[in-house]
């Protein structure tokens, strides 16, 4: 079902409450945002909010402040990364509700910008009690939900408001849905997802969702080790879950029912210590991981054979790093995939967290067609979950 978009309402002159996601990384020396990625990312809504004569008073929560005010949590250093690159002013409110921010609404003209407190100063907020949200709704005329990077909560700001205003859906909030629907429900073939990352567990709704739809699933990532001691491989001490080594076999047996071609490392980086320093080999997986050594990232021949694997897809889908990519040593399979995305024709959209950050990482995140802010969020839209900061927001009518 399509969604209401920010498009198909009338701005001017109302107070707009819009819900954004600046669960931003903060310097810890410096107390500044460390990290605008997600600010930039609300930019496009905003400025078509302030261009329509819109009246914008932002909300988000930063980080897990657990109900009570704590300034380690506020969202000033927001304000002023916002501010410049808005390059206009953005009025900072001391709390989330209240008299002052319902006196500082009244005073606003049309293209002015208030951000409000960390919502989660109010217990109200992650509880998503009515009476909170009754009180945010109190200082708008319409609610505006670009927050996708939290649509996987159940919170006040982005569903319990919507209960009292129309909620409507901004630009990222869109484009997050549209792309990541595509590769859930509609993706054009051939169709290859690669999924990397520590633990099958965290993998297995996505990977049992996607193989409805996949061509082609490429393993990567310490969660390969499972697979691998799974098909009798010997893994050395690489990190497997030893209870999962029963799952591991169901998804092989369930790809081969349905004809899905799911493709493992052929071989893999190993070393003794997760260290920059530490002795490295590459070895063939037939050969086996010698007792004392860990595999670390996927090895030459396999970044060889997922390229091959790619080479003729429409659509590709990633989530979870090859390796430790934040270790330079371990770093090449995670960024010959990220190369090989960024070369490639097909839609490529990168699932957020990890994934989202190694692009980020290797410049290459603007030559994907999208690459996820959300990290959680997009897990649970993979998994094909229906996420309640989606569900609340208005179905487009007729
Ligand atoms: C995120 O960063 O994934 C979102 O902002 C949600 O944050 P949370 O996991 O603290 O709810």
């Amino acid at each position: 079902m399509e969604k209401m978009s920010v498009r198909d309402v009338d701005l001017k002159g109302k107070r707009v409450l819009m819900r954004a996601d600046f669960n931003c990384p903060l310097d810890e020396k410096t107390g500044e945002v460390a990290d605008d990625k997600r600010i930039r990312a609300a930019l496009d809504t905003i400025r078509y909010i302030l261009d329509n004569g819109g009246k914008l008073i932002l909300m988000s929560h930063l980080g897990r402040p657990k109900g009570k005010r704590d300034p380690k949590y506020s969202l000033k250093p927001v304000a002023k990364r916002l501010g410049e690159l808005l390059n206009k002013p953005v009025k900072m409110m001391d709390d989330t509700i209240g008299p002052e921010v319902e006196e500082a609404v009244k005073q606003m003209r049309e293209g002015d910008v208030i951000l409000l407190e960390n919502t989660r100063f109010h217990s109200g907020e992650t509880k998503n009690d009515p009476e909170f949200a009754k009180e945010l709704a109190k200082l708008g005329d319409i609610h505006v939900n670009d927050a996708f990077g939290t649509a996987h909560r159940a919170h006040a700001s982005n569903v319990g408001v919507a209960n009292y205003l129309p909620s409507v859906a901004g630009f990222l909030m869109e484009k997050e849905i549209r792309y990541l629907s595509k590769v859930v429900s509609n993706p054009t073939h051939p169709y290859v997802v690669i999924l990397g990352g520590v633990k099958v567990s965290d993998k297995i709704g996505v990977i049992k969702n996607l193989m409805k739809k996949a061509d082609t699933i490429l393993i990567g990532g310490a969660m390969m080790f499972t697979f691998l001691k799974a098909l009798g491989k010997a893994v050395g001490d690489s990190l497997v879950e030893e209870d999962k080594l029963d799952l591991a076999r169901s998804i092989i047996d369930e790809a081969n029912e349905k004809k899905v071609e799911l493709v493992l490392p052929i071989d893999c980086v190993i070393a003794q210590e997760m260290k920059q320093k530490a002795e490295r080999k590459t070895v063939d997986i037939e050969e086996g991981i010698p007792m004392g050594w860990k595999g670390f990232d996927i090895g030459p021949k396999t970044v060889e054979l997922f390229k091959e694997k790619l080479q003729n897809a429409k659509t590709i889908v990633w989530n979870g790093p090859m390796g430790v990519f934040e270790i330079k040593a371990f770093s090449d399979g995670t960024r010959a995939i990220a190369e090989t995305l960024a070369q490639s024709d097909a839609m490529t959209v990168i699932g957020g967290g990890d994934s989202a950050a190694a692009v980020e990482r290797f410049g290459l995140a603007d030559k994907m067609s999208h690459v996820s802010t959300g990290g959680g969020a997009s897990l649970e839209f993979l998994e094909g979950k229906e996420l309640p900061g989606i569900a609340s927001i208005k179905d487009k009518e007729g």
